[in-house]
């Protein structure tokens, strides 16, 4: 216990310095209360800004995904190259070993499957995400599927509500229907409409033409999801013109977790995020790796 006759007087004001008052290394987060930075900083790379999100949450909607038969021996030894993992509180549960110290998205909302109507959704508790230490909450948005759009918007309403109680950044997760159309003007859109509602990440798809006004026309970060395999360079590839365009990183599954070698791929996808390499180098390192690394 502290005693009086040991308490000395203070010298290290530092009178004629003034205390500098840091801004904050991610677009759109400057306002944002102390516990959202922080979570936010456990996300993204304070040095980079950017983040290399490994999504393996894929069976929640399409069941057992080529690549996720057994997460425990495909996605395990993926985590440690990973900045954060994106994934369902079963597989949380289940497989991801609680000492890995990754970052949690949390697939926060839950509905239907591919073999009915996609995104009939509803959100989890926000006591289990507490519990589950999430640092981010992924909700998925429909914009322009006439059936859910309104439903998923007042999920993530929702869940910016209870988030910003506790201090639990949402993203949103642009989910696009069978009818619309990949392109810069319904991205741009989807995700302008995410920011707007309250999220403070939109994780959306790359589109070739003018990403760039998708980026810049929302005022948060932006992360891409690789949608279905594609040969590693043309992923590589994918990731470094988005990057190259503004986006502040990947959350990507299936052009990781279904690569011919999965470990020689993340850290592929790591030196196009947080090093700038190009798609010709960052391939060139995935041949390399690919001959060392174990699959
Ligand atoms: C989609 O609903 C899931 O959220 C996936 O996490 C997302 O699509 C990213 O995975 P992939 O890179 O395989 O598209």
């Amino acid at each position: 216990m502290a005693d009086n006759d040991s308490v000395q007087e203070g010298k290290t004001f530092g009178i004629g310095i003034p205390q500098k008052t840091e801004g904050f290394f991610l677009k759109g987060s400057g306002q944002l209360e102390w516990g959202m930075k922080n979570r936010l900083s456990q996300v993204f790379n304070a040095k980079t800004g950017k983040s290399v999100m490994l999504a393996f949450d894929h069976g929640y909607i399409m069941g057992p995904t080529s690549g996720l038969e057994r997460m425990d021996l495909s996605i395990v030894p993926l985590i440690e190259y990973s900045d954060c993992i994106m994934c369902t509180r079963g597989a949380l549960r289940t497989i991801v070993p609680p000492e890995s110290k990754k970052p949690l998205s949390l697939r926060y909302s839950a509905g239907s499957t591919i073999l009915t109507d996609l995104n009939d959704e509803c959100v989890l508790d926000i006591d289990e995400a507490i519990r589950l230490n999430a640092s981010l909450l992924a909700v998925m948005v429909a914009i322009g599927d006439p059936k859910h759009e309104a439903l998923t918007i007042r999920n993530l309403v929702k869940t910016v509500d209870l988030g910003m109680r506790y201090s639990i950044p949402t993203m949103g997760v642009t989910a696009v229907g069978k009818e619309l159309v990949r392109d810069a003007r319904y991205l741009g859109m989807a995700s302008r409409v995410c920011a707007e509602n309250g999220a403070h990440v939109i994780k959306t798809y790359y589109c070739e033409k003018n990403f760039e006004q998708v980026v810049n026309a929302v005022p948060v970060p932006i992360v891409i999801a690789g949608g279905k395999k594609l040969p590693e360079k043309d992923a590589l590839e994918m990731a470094y013109r988005a990057v190259n365009d503004g986006a502040a990183g990947v959350d990507m599954g299936r052009n990781i977790f279904q690569a011919e070698n999965p470990i020689a791929m993340i850290k592929a996808v790591r030196e196009v995020v947080h090093n700038n390499a190009k798609s010709e180098q960052a391939f060139k390192l995935y041949e390399e790796l690919k001959t060392t690394t174990r699959k």
